[in-house]
């Protein structure tokens, strides 16, 4: 019987895509997924360490895991990710049944390493590698069901905001050959994904000197593939954002008007401090910019409340920025200090229940604009890319728009990488409803279909 692998993951895009990355390493060594961590020969831990709560889930698994490991002493127990770069060693120390612990960019070592750990438990490797990251005969494991791929184009930050370990736990920049990134991003359209994103920690610091391409080509080059139907990117940075980049999107079709652009914070003194490289002004002209150049564009952001001596008055201006921006979503988070981060140093002596009370109040102006927005949007015909059943209720189907909503709707006939017309009927603050519509006699537009094989 072939061994068995799980894998859980935590964090962000590019952790998910890293765990595809690991799925297809296992199965090229001829493991097999397990139904659950229980009956796996092999479990892995894709961690992710941005706020100490993602920290401690990592910890709370690996004890629950305890009890697995002493049913089955020869499972081997990994622990990859954001978490195991800036633990290291440590680990090991914290928790013992942890075999292995390989930084995010070690993970293409994952089968040298696997061979070392059958012969002596305990290997860590976290070393930040600057070559090898981007080869292309390592097999990823993506979900045929699935209509969006990702692409990873860079790997790392050189980004130095005050409160974040992402820059210690993912390296200095690396970007991905521009040839390498076209000639995946061609064969996942041949295999028939109808969306793309492109994933880097600080994407649109992407560059090929050698191609002589910047992160606004890279737009136009991924976007002139043939077929593709969407394409989107993240993370954005908006000290990065050029008028370049916006040109770009507005004038490459498949590029989708939707835009990530974490602003942090709408206080100009607190965004010094977090040595973000922008100001409010900065950060409000690239939006005006942005919908100069496309009207229709959905803008996401993220914000943190309560970073070392933010004051009332500070947290009164992010509230006003998010008013005067309109976002369609948000993420919000309570600052949380990382251990080695120059913010961790400075005295923070905001009482938790502050904190918890502008996040409330953050969180509550952000819904009502979002429930305004969508209801702004009912009678209005927009394409959706249909990604399978919805999740409220099988009987029906859920698809996004180009700026990234929920839209759910029933309808015969359609498949999962169709993209229809559907008139929005209802709203509320996180998903809109419809009805598929006759748009100018066409009706699906349909991709081709890949075959339904496990590997893609
Ligand atoms: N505390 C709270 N939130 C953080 N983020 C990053 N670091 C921290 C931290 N130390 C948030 C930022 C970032 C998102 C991914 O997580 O808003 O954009
Ligand atoms: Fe978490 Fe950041 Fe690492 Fe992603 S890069 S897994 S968000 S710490």
């Amino acid at each position: 019987m072939n061994r068995r692998y799980w894998i859980e993951t935590w964090g962000c895009q590019m952790n998910e895509h890293d765990s595809e990355k690991l799925s297809g390493a296992l199965e090229g060594l001829g493991y097999e997924r397990a139904g659950g961590p229980a009956d796996a020969d092999l479990v892995l831990l894709n961690t992710c360490s941005i706020r100490e709560k993602a920290e401690e889930k990592v910890y709370q698994y690996l004890a629950r895991l305890r009890a697995a490991r002493r049913e089955n002493p020869s499972m081997i127990i990994g622990v990859a990710g954001c978490v195991a770069q800036m633990s290291g060693a440590s680990l090991r120390d914290r928790e013992p049944i942890v075999d292995l612990v390989l930084g995010p960019r070690a993970a293409g070592r994952l089968p040298e390493l696997l061979a070392r750990v059958t012969e002596r438990r305990g290997i860590v490797d976290t070393t930040l590698y600057q070559d090898g990251l981007f080869r292309s005969d390592r097999p990823v494991r993506r979900d045929p069901r699935r209509v969006k791929a990702w692409v990873t184009v860079m790997e790392g930050c050189n980004k130095s905001c005050a409160y974040c370990i992402v820059p210690t736990t993912r390296g200095r920049e690396v970007y991905r050959p521009l040839d390498g990134i076209l000639a995946e991003c061609a064969d996942l359209v041949a295999d028939g994904f109808a969306e793309i994103e492109l994933l880097g920690q600080n994407v649109n610091a992407w560059r090929d000197r050698e191609a002589g391409e910047w992160f606004d080509g890279l737009l136009r080059r991924v976007g002139s593939i043939p077929g593709l139907r969407r394409l989107r990117f993240t993370t954005s940075h908006p000290a990065q954002f050029t008028d370049r980049i916006i040109e770009a999107m507005a004038e490459t079709p498949a590029v989708c008007h939707a835009l990530h652009l974490p602003v942090q914070s709408g206080s100009s003194r607190v965004l010094a401090r977090m040595r973000r490289g922008y100001d409010r002004a900065r950060y409000l002209d690239r939006v005006q910019r942005l919908r100069e150049a496309m009207p229709d564009i959905a803008l996401s952001t993220d914000v943190i409340v309560g970073f070392p001596g933010e004051t009332e008055d500070d947290f009164r201006e992010t509230l006003t920025l998010v008013e005067e921006v309109g976002f369609d979503q948000m993420f919000s988070f309570i600052y949380s200090p990382r251990p080695g981060t120059p913010a961790a140093m400075v005295r923070d002596d905001l009482p938790a229940e502050r904190k918890t009370a502008r996040l409330m109040e953050l969180q509550q102006l952000q819904r009502r604009i979002q429930l305004e927005r969508n209801r702004a949007r009912v009678g209005r015909v927009v394409r959706v890319l249909v990604e399978g059943p919805s999740r409220r209720d099988a009987e029906e189907w859920a698809g996004r728009t180009p700026g990234n909503q929920v839209v759910n709707f029933a309808a015969e006939g359609v498949r999962a990488g169709d993209e229809i017309a559907v008139r929005i009927t209802a709203a509320g603050p996180n998903s809109l409803r419809g009805e598929p519509v006759e748009f100018d006699g066409a009706r699906a537009d349909r991709a081709p279909r890949r075959a339904d094989s496990a590997a893609s």
